[in-house]
């Protein structure tokens, strides 16, 4: 849900922002959203994930009315859960209570030391934002409010190496971290091989992502969770998966803009064949059937048919379409047999001990779930727990959506 796109911050290689009128979600847009995602009767579990812009430009009313907007809208029985992304330098004490009283899961953004933050995340001054953030996760961790930190990983990050993250992360006592490759705009003309900047690239996040895991697991504290790590070696396991190793997520998961426009996920912005529709006067069943979602679900498929053949196929799913939309564009190695993430599964398989050499062997095993449109759900062990209307299915859209909500 992007309440607004205004945002007090110029990260260097942000495309989510905007300044100016009409980026801020109206109670009207707000009031739709939350009642198409509610009541479609397929929706028993709905996570709402908060992004922007910066999520707490907006005044916390916004939020409040959201809560009784969703308390409104609740059928029986069904589950809902917020997460917030937000960039940590405005929190305050009030926010913090709120996020705890409401459950809020929460994404800080923070890139690394302060000699990489105050670089590619200056505020709208110029102004370093290091001190803020970290003041902004203190007051979390004072209010025990559950957070996990998302850090883009460019040429920087990258030059300095895994092991100056992971010292960074020791050093801070960080404990939730996601690792996201830094992306470029989209560019849906673009032909193989069309330069681009900035993007990590499969191989090259790939890379780091394996030395990164070497020292991770030279450290062995279990207790700190690096998300790339828990996806592959779930999937290893034939446990939970995210959203990236889930196949195709085509049609459950959905952006909602501040017009109410809704697109699939958070990343294709500026490729208007992701858009599908307006929930100012469509439903979820509505774009769910419309024509725009369904060639685009053809034409996943017939990607995921080129990967089929790889070994390693039941473990990725042919992870990420925009990995695959920015590779096949941008990405030198591009190859249409591998959705890239190959050599860091390697990679960890090899790290692990007794580890099969291959998913194959328990292809049965590893059902994969179906997800509904904006059901992004509650983590395994609530669901796990629960009676009544939850399914095994819901069960396994839960699996699947729990980390999608974090993934962008
Ligand atoms: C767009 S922000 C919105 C929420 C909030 N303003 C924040 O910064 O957390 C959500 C996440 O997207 C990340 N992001 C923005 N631009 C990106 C890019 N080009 N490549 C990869 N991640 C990006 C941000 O660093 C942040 O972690
Ligand atoms: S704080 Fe978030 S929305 Fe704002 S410029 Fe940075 S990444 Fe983009
Ligand atoms: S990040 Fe978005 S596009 Fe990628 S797998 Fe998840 S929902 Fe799909």
């Amino acid at each position: 849900m992007k309440g607004t796109r205004l945002c007090n911050l110029r990260c260097a290689y942000c495309h989510d922002w905007e300044s100016g009128a009409d980026q801020t979600m109206s109670f009207e847009v707000l009031a739709h959203s939350i009642a198409a995602a509610m009541q479609d009767d397929t929706h028993n579990v709905v996570t709402f994930a908060w992004h922007g812009g910066e999520t707490t430009l907006l005044p916390m009313d916004f939020y409040r009315r959201a809560m009784a907007l969703q308390s409104r809208f609740r059928r029986p029985g069904q589950r809902v859960q917020n997460r917030l992304q937000t960039n940590a330098t405005r929190l305050t004490t009030e926010w913090a209570e709120f996020f705890r009283r409401n459950a809020f899961r929460i994404g800080v953004s923070l890139d690394g030391p302060s000699e990489v933050q105050d670089n590619y995340r200056p505020d709208a001054a110029g102004r370093p934002t290091f001190d803020r953030v970290l003041a902004g996760m203190r007051l979390l961790e004072e209010y025990q409010v559950s957070y996990g930190v998302l850090m883009v990983v460019d040429n920087t990050t990258i030059l300095r190496g895994a092991d100056a993250l992971f010292d960074f992360v020791l050093e801070l006592g960080l404990k939730h971290l996601g690792l996201l490759a830094v992306t470029p705009d989209n560019q849906p003309e673009a032909t193989w091989l069309t330069p681009t900047v900035p993007y990590t690239s499969p191989s090259t996040m790939g890379a780091f992502l394996s030395d990164l895991y070497d020292r991770w697991l030279e450290h062995g504290d279990q207790t700190i969770t690096i998300r790339e790590f828990t996806d592959i070696e779930q999937a290893l396991s034939n446990r939970r998966r995210g959203c990236k190793m889930a196949g195709d997520c085509l049609g459950d998961f959905f952006i909602v803009d501040p017009n109410g426009d809704v697109s699939h996920c958070d990343l294709f912005r500026g490729d208007s064949n992701y858009t599908f529709g307006n929930l100012l006067h469509d439903d979820f069943a509505t774009i769910r059937a419309g024509a725009k979602l369904q060639g685009l679900r053809r034409q996943r498929a017939s990607e995921i048919a080129a990967m089929a053949a790889c070994p390693d196929f039941d473990l990725c799913q042919g992870w990420c379409p925009h990995e695959r939309y920015l590779s096949s564009r941008h990405d030198p190695s591009f190859s249409e047999g591998c959705c890239g993430l190959r050599t860091l599964i390697d990679h960890i398989r090899s790290r692990r001990v007794g580890a099969p050499t291959t998913n194959r062997d328990t292809r049965e095993q590893a059902q994969r779930p179906t997800v509904l449109a904006t059901s992004v759900p509650l983590p395994m062990p609530k669901l796990g727990r629960s009676a009544g209307p939850f399914t095994h299915r819901d069960q396994q859209l839960a699996k699947k959506a729990d980390m999608a909500a974090a993934n962008t």
